[in-house]
């Protein structure tokens, strides 16, 4: 049996003008709408100056979708902390997740463990 592998994306960037948080509420509704007709999953975690990322699905559409999302001037300083292929997804229950840190703790969860070792978990 050939296994099916998913692709994982992560990133951090800084905000630029307002905060992270409220760009959230603008970014979210637009990336789930997206998100769903390209097969594409992900967590998006704002705290006042940061944004971080995972996106996650086939490789071509992540790809395209992170090359649009790079030349968003809503945020700045893009750097990918993560890229690798997976067995399942991670996020695979929402469009785009959001983790605000407070109000799903399973989530919160599942953000930890992604950013375990990376230089976000010290965002969080
Ligand atoms: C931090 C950040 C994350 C984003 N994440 C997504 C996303 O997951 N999916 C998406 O479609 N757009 C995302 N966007 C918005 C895109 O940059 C772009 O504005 C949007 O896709 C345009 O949608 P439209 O072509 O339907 O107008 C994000 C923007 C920022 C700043």
């Amino acid at each position: 049996m050939v296994a099916i592998l998913i692709y994982q994306l992560v990133y951090m960037s800084r905000a630029c003008g307002s905060s992270a948080q409220d760009m959230c509420q603008h970014i979210l509704p637009v990336s789930r709408r997206n998100n769903s007709l390209l097969d594409v999953t992900g967590v998006l975690v704002c705290t006042p100056q940061h944004f971080v990322q995972a996106l996650e699905g086939p490789d071509a559409v992540v790809d395209l979708l992170f090359d649009k999302i790079v030349k968003d001037a809503r945020h700045q300083d893009i750097r990918i902390i993560k890229q690798r292929q997976l067995p399942h997804r991670q996020f695979g229950a929402w469009a785009m997740a959001h983790d605000d840190r407070t109000s799903n703790a399973m989530l919160s969860k599942a953000t930890d463990a992604l950013l375990a070792d990376t230089d976000a978990a010290a965002l969080l």
